[in-house]
């Protein structure tokens, strides 16, 4: 019997990848159907539910999901569910569509066929109600927001069949590892308390204290970081998996992190965002998700413990994924060593902090970057790819 938390809903992992010897037919198939195509972020939640991440939903949300998900975080049946999982469409398009239409879903960038989906529903959605609940703010700078704002008037709905896993596997053929074979790791490990770690950014000291103080307390972590799309600015996937192998490569146990990476694109939903990644955690078996401070924020849309407090108002059995609470996390001159809000007694003046923009700058002009901040392997690998940018 498996030990791991069971997947959201208690029944399996929904997949919705159709197996291997039915997706060229059906390839064939959607070429003669009407081509919806998708946004980035659409192409992202196809994966996500393809590889069962997004269990037990069966395709993008009708207007009743949509509504209760946005106001009371709850589908029509009762279960929990923080974010909209939506598929817009320009009005021309849908009233081309016809209900019980099967269109074909593809990457607006690439055009590549991902799924077949059977249309059950369309309606206008309220996208500042949206903003406004989900995000919290309707302003424009939240990049989140711009992206509910831009989308098309119209959402589709309806049950998807996954026919592509898009560029990923190949890219990634590591660390591309989908709910159910996390599963059989975590297993093969003995392990049953899971920590997750989600994260954009390639590690620093301080994400290497919140990952130590995890594996203190469960089997091991999972340190599991976002392969989709980021903002401008943020360090490319391809980089950072190298500066979290170096961390991982000197400075861990072997045997006590699994580096690893999934599709989703960020939304920077702060709170509403961290309960979303408990609940995909939770369909990959971890039992834990380790929420820092400002966990998946953007500027100063959240406080920096919100996504702490949000978890205390979900109801009983909402979710089994619990989080891994921590505070802010820096280097004490005083204490002279890692500590914690929690756990530092000295005031600011001993601390040190560096932001995302200053170290960009301390690399990008090779400045030193103090060891109190980052282990130097890491360091030599962002470095190096500042400095391709100021070559090219
Ligand atoms: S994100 O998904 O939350 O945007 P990010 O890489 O920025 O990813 O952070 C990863 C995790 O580390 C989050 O849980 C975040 O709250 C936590 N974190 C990052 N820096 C710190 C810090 N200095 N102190 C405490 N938690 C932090």
């Amino acid at each position: 019997m498996s030990k791991l938390v069971e997947p959201h809903g208690g029944e399996g992992l929904k997949i919705l990848l159709l197996p291997q010897a039915e997706r060229a037919e059906e390839r064939e198939r959607a070429r003669n159907l009407k081509k919806v195509p998708m946004t980035s972020r659409e192409v992202s939640d196809t994966l996500m539910m393809a590889m069962g991440a997004y269990t037990p939903l069966d395709g993008f949300m009708g207007e009743a999901d949509w509504r209760g998900v946005c106001l009371d975080m709850q589908l029509q049946n009762g279960l929990f569910w923080p974010i909209p999982i939506t598929l817009s469409c320009e009005r021309g398009l849908a009233e081309r569509i016809h209900i019980e239409e099967e269109v074909a879903l593809v990457d607006g960038e690439s055009d590549e066929v991902l799924a077949i989906m059977e249309v059950t529903e369309k309606y206008s959605p309220d996208r500042l109600l949206e903003c406004e609940h989900v995000y919290r703010t309707a302003d424009r700078a939240h990049p989140g927001v711009e992206k509910v704002l831009d989308q098309g008037p119209v959402n589709l709905a309806g049950r998807v069949n996954c026919l592509s896993e898009g560029v990923y596997p190949e890219r990634y053929p590591e660390l591309y590892i989908r709910p159910a074979e996390a599963r059989a790791l975590f297993l093969e490990n003995g392990w049953s308390r899971v920590a997750a770690f989600q994260t954009r950014n390639p590690m620093q000291r301080a994400h290497e204290h919140l990952v130590k103080i995890a594996i203190e307390v469960t089997d091991g972590v999972f340190i599991h970081q976002v392969l989709g799309k980021l903002k401008p600015g943020d360090i490319p996937a391809d980089v950072r998996t190298r500066a979290i192998q170096a961390m991982i490569d000197h400075y861990f146990v072997p045997g006590t992190v699994i580096q690893a990476g999934y599709p989703i694109e960020m939304r920077y939903a702060g709170p509403r965002e961290a309960l979303f990644h408990a609940l995909i955690r939770q369909n990959y078996g971890c039992s834990h998700l380790i929420v820092g401070r400002d966990h998946a924020g953007v500027g100063n849309y959240y406080g920096p413990f919100d996504a702490h407090h949000v978890f205390d108002t979900l109801w009983d059995g909402a979710l089994h994924t619990r989080a891994l609470k921590i505070d802010i996390t820096f280097f004490c001159r005083k204490c002279f060593g890692m500590a914690t809000g929690k756990t530092c007694p000295h005031g600011e003046e001993h601390r040190i902090h560096i932001s995302g923009t200053e170290q960009r700058a301390m690399l990008a002009e090779d400045a030193p970057v103090p060891r109190e901040f980052g282990r130097p392997e890491v360091i030599e690998i962002l470095r190096e790819y500042y400095r391709s940018l100021q070559d090219a």
